[in-house]
């Protein structure tokens, strides 16, 4: 939370542009591997969205790039097979699933040998469903804390001793929703939280090694973490499936149906240029003293110091206001209303 007090301007362009232009043989992405004539990333969740915009941004710098993908025959990677120059290898890494973290590893460590890694973007994230933290499942807190924090755990732990070697940097994709609560994303908040808190353990303690550890808190961007309306149908069922019957009867299935709203509405007050985000990733991956935290997008520094600075009353109803939810449970209607929808 202090870290909004610490948050400086960012480097001058000057500052960014040098190192690129240092690194024109390099690669890069959730992994990086760096030696004298070449600077290697390594990325994850490459196949969609911010990971596959970074992917893209970094090869064309001229970077080594491994980019890890769920799905290595999906049209995210073919399109970045396409796309990219050769200096970009796709890796299979299900960041849940520890044999692919492992191989992921190997198939690095071979290409890289001695050279070690210049840069790791834990990048891989879900939403999942957006509800109240009452109603949704527990599968929904599990597979958010798998994906986003335990995944991009043990993808740091098994590729660490690669950045010791370089003395590179971890940047770790976290959320505005991680630094700030944020009314319906309670599963994603607390394992962007728990993401953003191991960012700060991690930077404390790596800087000994000469690594460098950067979180990113960006507000929306519009990319495809939404999902889609088939998906919503699925985890509105899955929810209404595992919800006891009087929290369904007090919430009402009225309001627990307008949930997905929230999802249909989010593209909208998402920002569609990338630029600030892929900046900030690229200054704390090549700025000689990158910042701890980045908060690219609108809203997302404005939300952390009035968190950090105001009472948290005015923090509720600034951030309740800005989402702007508007129907109640059943529940809490007045008896009028709670007849209408019944
Ligand atoms: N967009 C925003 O407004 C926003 C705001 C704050 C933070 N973020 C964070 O930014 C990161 C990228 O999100 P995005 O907006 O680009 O969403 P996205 O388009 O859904 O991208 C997420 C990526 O992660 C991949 N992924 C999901 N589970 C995975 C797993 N188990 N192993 C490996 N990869 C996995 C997805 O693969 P598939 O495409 O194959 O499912 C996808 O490529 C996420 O960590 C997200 O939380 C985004």
């Amino acid at each position: 939370m202090h870290a909004c007090g610490r948050r400086q301007k960012l480097e001058s362009d000057q500052a960014k542009q040098q190192p690129v232009l240092a690194l024109r043989q390099v690669s890069w992405e959730l992994l990086f591997f760096f030696s004298e004539t070449t600077f290697c990333k390594m990325l994850e969740g490459s196949d969609s969205g911010i990971g596959h915009a970074l992917a893209k941004h970094l090869d064309n710098l001229g970077f080594v790039v491994f980019a890890g993908v769920l799905n290595k025959e999906g049209p995210g990677a073919e399109a970045l097979k396409r796309s990219c120059s050769q200096r970009l290898s796709v890796l299979q890494l299900d960041i849940t699933n520890p044999t692919q973290i492992r191989e992921a590893y190997l198939a690095v460590s071979e290409k890289v040998q001695n050279a070690g890694l210049w840069g790791i973007i834990n990048n891989a994230g879900v939403l999942g469903f957006a509800a109240d933290g009452e109603l949704l499942p527990m599968s929904a807190y599990r597979q958010c804390m798998d994906v986003n924090f335990f995944g991009a755990v043990e993808v740091s732990k098994m590729f660490l001793p690669l950045l010791r070697k370089s003395q590179g940097r971890l940047v770790n994709m976290s959320s505005m929703a991680g630094g700030v609560p944020m009314p319906r994303l309670a599963a994603y908040g607390a394992s962007k939280a728990a993401l953003s808190m191991f960012s700060g353990v991690m930077r404390q303690e790596l800087s000994k090694w000469g690594i460098k550890v950067a979180v990113v808190h960006p507000s929306g961007f519009r990319t495809c973490i939404q999902g889609t309306p088939e998906l919503w149908d699925k985890q509105e069922k899955h929810l209404m499936e595992n919800l006891m019957p009087d929290v369904k009867t007090d919430y009402g299935e009225d309001y627990i149906l307008a949930l997905k709203n929230f999802l249909l509405h989010m593209p909208s007050s998402c920002g569609s240029d990338l630029s600030p985000l892929l900046d900030d990733v690229l200054d704390a991956l090549l700025a000689k003293s990158p910042h701890g935290l980045y908060t690219p997008g609108k809203n997302a520094y404005l939300a952390l110091c009035i968190f950090c600075y105001f009472p948290l009353w005015f923090y509720d109803f600034f951030i309740g206001k800005s989402l702007c939810v508007k129907i109640l449970p059943r529940a809490l209607r007045g008896p009028e209303s709670k007849s209408k929808n019944t």
